[in-house]
């Protein structure tokens, strides 16, 4: 067993508006403390859209919840003339600890390249926030370069300019398995999240030791228990199922499941 703090991260996508996205909160904290949920085991973060973080920074403020927030994406400029983008400091004003960047989301259908990539962790780290870098290949992908190849190639390229020990999240995402109902086995998860580490490794060994790394693709309550008995894999980044509380709740206490 690792001493890396598992993290259940859901991320909403564009679903949930203002009103919802506090109910929901509202509804997934009573339910985990119902549940006596111990956050000191497992971190739980939930990344609202941008419009609903100040409502869900607010909420958790006010109940004193030890639920995490996040956003989805952020722009690679501190501020200026970038109609539209979000820059890292606003977020870090709404108390976000996360953000995701180079969703494949956000890769495939808004164009970010490696670059953009690396240069929106490099934002995230400037004003404190922790990226939770996303790879995942292609079913091509997959095909054409096996498994590890192109998340591999990925975060070296998100990575490069990136100081050893700085603190980060990597999500392994294949893309054939988000939102398809097909998840990978636990075994290609482990696999994968193992040549990740060893990309950490290769610049610092304490850093990748430290490091979690999380699984996400069609995660659910019912196969979350075989990702989270892997050594290499510290939690998962959940979509569709981020946004059903008791789904929600169930996947946050898989060690029910697990048995331990
Ligand atoms: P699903 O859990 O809906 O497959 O989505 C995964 C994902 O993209 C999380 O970022």
């Amino acid at each position: 067993m690792s001493d890396r703090l598992p993290l259940i991260a859901g991320n909403w996508k564009m679903n949930l508006d203002h009103l919802q996205s506090i109910a929901f909160v509202q509804k997934l904290a009573w339910t985990l403390k119902d549940a006596r949920h111990d956050f000191s085991t497992v971190e739980v973060a939930v990344f609202p859209p941008f419009t609903d973080l100040r409502s869900v920074q607010t909420l958790i403020a006010a109940d004193k919840l030890e639920l995490r927030h996040g956003a989805q994406d952020l722009s690679a400029h501190d501020s200026g003339a970038y109609t539209g983008e979000v820059s890292g400091a606003f977020l870090a004003a709404l108390d976000c600890r996360y953000v995701i960047v180079g969703h494949s989301e956000r890769r495939t259908l808004h164009g970010e390249t490696d670059e953009v990539v690396a240069s929106k962790v490099a934002a995230a780290l400037r004003f404190g926030l922790v990226p939770i870098v996303c790879v995942g290949e292609t079913a091509d992908d997959l095909e054409t370069h096996g498994p590890s190849a192109v998340p591999v190639a990925q975060l070296r390229a998100a990575l490069e300019d990136v100081a050893p020990g700085s603190a980060l999240v990597v999500a392994y995402e294949p893309v054939w398995a988000i939102g398809s109902g097909q998840a990978a086995t636990p075994d290609q998860a482990q696999q994968v999240a193992a040549a990740l580490r060893a990309v950490l490794a290769e610049r610092d060994g304490a850093w990748a030791a430290a490091t979690r790394i999380l699984y996400g693709g069609s995660v659910k309550a019912a196969n979350i228990a075989g990702f989270m008995r892997e050594p290499d894999v510290d939690g998962a980044l959940v979509g569709g199922a981020s946004i059903v509380v008791d789904e929600f709740a169930s996947i946050v206490r898989y060690q029910k499941h697990v048995g331990v």
